[in-house]
């Protein structure tokens, strides 16, 4: 008998670079300047020495994040608009301390009180919001593609906090610093991405970032939530999850995006977390030193184990952490190309 999980299915495709300490001065006079784009909208198309001078910077800026004097005024004048259509708790509070550590001017715009409520679009809203010259904008939309429209309506940079089902390249850069610190090196580790993969930005955004450090991806989910083709962009698929998670070095969970679903994509609740929750039997078939990680936010007892998030292996709040330094990381390199600078 063929179970739900078992359906054909399809889906998408990397560095060999050793971690450094360097020594610590200011997170800018020791990175060196290779990425040089005006915005950051994607991880497909970026280049393993632009990955890498991004999370060579964010190491710094991680280092400087544990002193008690954490600000920098690298971003002095500057102006930070954060412009989120979708709830946020990590990407949108690290933004905002990732721009005040380096001595920026941010604004949060709250969108429930906004004039978006009274029809204003998208592109509408950016334009007025680019008429007050911001120097950068950090978006978050429900639609695939909405950054990128916008990016190309407005003067300053813009940075794609997670569009749809689409891209949330920070997040991946986040996860690349994490392991990178934990396990001195990405190329050659084995990362198993499981869960809801359709609705997941991402695991799009890892698949390529981990594809272009040299590392092996497997996804690992039922047929029902792995978008068709997804194997092209380079990785190898599994819906058994205890052979997906065989020898792996990184077992990464991610959550149902219930928001995202229209119907229903899993029998219950109860039986996916048979089938699909880590727990310490399904975490055995891993590496004995495998790190858990997970985006989040996260759903106890529905993609994970509570033990197995607070395991000791887990690097879920070491993610966190880096993901303020990795976003001072971007700020500051986006920061080289705006005018007078
Ligand atoms: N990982 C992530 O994007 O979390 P938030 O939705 O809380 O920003």
């Amino acid at each position: 008998m063929t179970m739900w999980w078992e359906t054909p299915s399809l889906h998408l495709p990397c560095w060999a670079r050793a971690f450094k300490s360097t020594t610590l001065m200011t997170i800018q006079a020791t990175a060196p300047a290779l990425f040089s784009r005006r915005h950051l909208l994607t991880c497909e198309g970026l280049t393993a020495p632009e990955i890498t001078s991004l999370l060579d910077l964010a190491d710094h800026a991680a280092e400087l994040n544990r002193q008690v004097n954490k600000k920098r005024d690298v971003l002095r004048g500057r102006t930070l608009i954060n412009l989120f259509f979708e709830a946020s708790t990590r990407t949108q509070a690290s933004f905002e301390l990732a721009g005040k550590r380096l001595g920026a001017d941010v604004m949060n715009m709250n969108v429930s009180t906004s004039s978006v409520q009274k029809g204003e679009t998208l592109i509408d809203t950016a334009m007025t919001l680019n008429a007050m010259r911001p120097d950068m904008i950090v978006v978050r939309h429900h639609a695939a593609g909405a950054v990128e429209l916008l990016s190309q309506k407005v003067d300053c940079s813009v940075i794609n906090a997670g569009d749809g089902a689409h891209e949330h390249p920070t997040q991946a850069l986040l996860d690349a610093l994490t392991i990178r610190r934990a396990k001195g090196r990405i190329a050659g580790l084995t990362v198993a991405i499981c869960g809801d993969i359709l609705h997941s930005r991402v695991a799009r955004s890892n698949i390529h970032l981990f594809n272009t450090l040299g590392a092996r991806v497997r996804l690992v989910a039922p047929s029902t939530l792995l978008p068709t083709g997804i194997e092209r962009l380079g990785a190898e698929v599994f819906t058994d999850m205890w052979k997906g998670l065989e020898g792996a070095d990184i077992v990464m969970m991610l959550r149902l995006q219930r928001e995202r679903m229209q119907g229903n994509y899993v029998p219950s609740t109860r039986e996916y977390y048979h089938f699909f929750g880590l727990d310490q039997e399904k975490l055995a078939q891993a590496r004995p030193d495998a790190l858990i990680m997970h985006p989040g936010p996260m759903n106890r007892g529905v993609e994970i184990a509570s033990a197995i998030a607070d395991h000791s292996r887990s690097v879920i709040r070491d993610q966190v952490e880096m993901g303020v330094a990795v976003r001072m990381a971007v700020l500051e390199a986006l920061a080289r190309k705006l005018p007078n600078h």
